[in-house]
């Protein structure tokens, strides 16, 4: 008899522990679950977020950062403002639309990113590895432009010392963008 008791006390303790253990269970889901939210918005802050929508050269996850150094460089190296590349937004006349491909220096500024990369990985760093810190390259645009959009136009006004550059050559992208210029 006393056993018949000690056994239904037994089922009764035991579906107790079950309701018990299932609550700390859903509670255990419920927080972890909160805690990975928290987890996400706390790791989000520090996640360099890429707010980029048109870039075909440079690394996706380029750091804002390090983008704004090099237009800062790029400008600096051709003389030029930021509006030689970005044509101007269409909503708002005196913000840039950075995203936009409209003008056709920003093109040519793509190729001049390759063509510095490609001088830099190929024919320099087999022979100097590991420049410190290694972002650091040999050939940049500055090397060549010196502040000036035609670095051959440039060269070629001191006198003798330059003359390949001959401005009634086929050149019809270098007129093009004079005449763009000059409107
Ligand atoms: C010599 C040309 C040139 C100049 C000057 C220049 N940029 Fe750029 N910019 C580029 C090119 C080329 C890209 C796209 C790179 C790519 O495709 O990877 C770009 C991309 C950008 C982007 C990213 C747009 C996106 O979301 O895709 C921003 C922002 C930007 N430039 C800001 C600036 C600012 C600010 C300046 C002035 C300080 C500036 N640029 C000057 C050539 C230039
Ligand atoms: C090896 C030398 C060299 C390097 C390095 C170089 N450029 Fe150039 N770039 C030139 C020459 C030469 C021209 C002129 C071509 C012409 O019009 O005949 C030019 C033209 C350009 C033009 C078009 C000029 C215009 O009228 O608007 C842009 C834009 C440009 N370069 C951007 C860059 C950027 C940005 C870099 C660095 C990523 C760079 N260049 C690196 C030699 C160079």
């Amino acid at each position: 008899m006393s056993q018949f008791t000690n056994n239904k006390d037994l089922m009764k303790t035991y579906k107790k522990l079950l309701v018990f253990l299932s609550t700390i269970g859903i509670l255990v889901v419920v927080m972890s679950f909160y805690s990975f939210k928290a987890d996400l918005r706390a790791s989000e802050s520090y996640v360099p977020q890429t707010p980029w929508e048109n870039l075909k050269v440079l690394p996706q996850n380029i750091s804002k950062d390090s983008l704004e150094h090099l237009m800062k460089n790029f400008a600096m190296s051709l003389g030029v403002k930021c509006n030689h590349c970005h044509v101007s937004s269409s909503t708002d006349p005196k913000e840039l639309d950075f995203a936009s491909d409209a003008k056709i220096e920003k093109e040519i500024a793509r190729g001049m990113i390759k063509m510095t990369n490609d001088l830099n990985d190929n024919y320099f760093k087999p022979y100097f590895p590991e420049p410190i810190p290694n972002q650091v390259h040999v050939v940049n645009c500055v090397m060549c432009h010196r502040g000036t959009v035609n670095p051959e136009k440039y060269l070629s006004q001191m006198g003798g010392m330059y003359k390949t550059y001959d401005p009634e050559r086929d050149n019809r992208k270098e007129k093009e963008l004079e005449a763009q210029r000059k409107q």
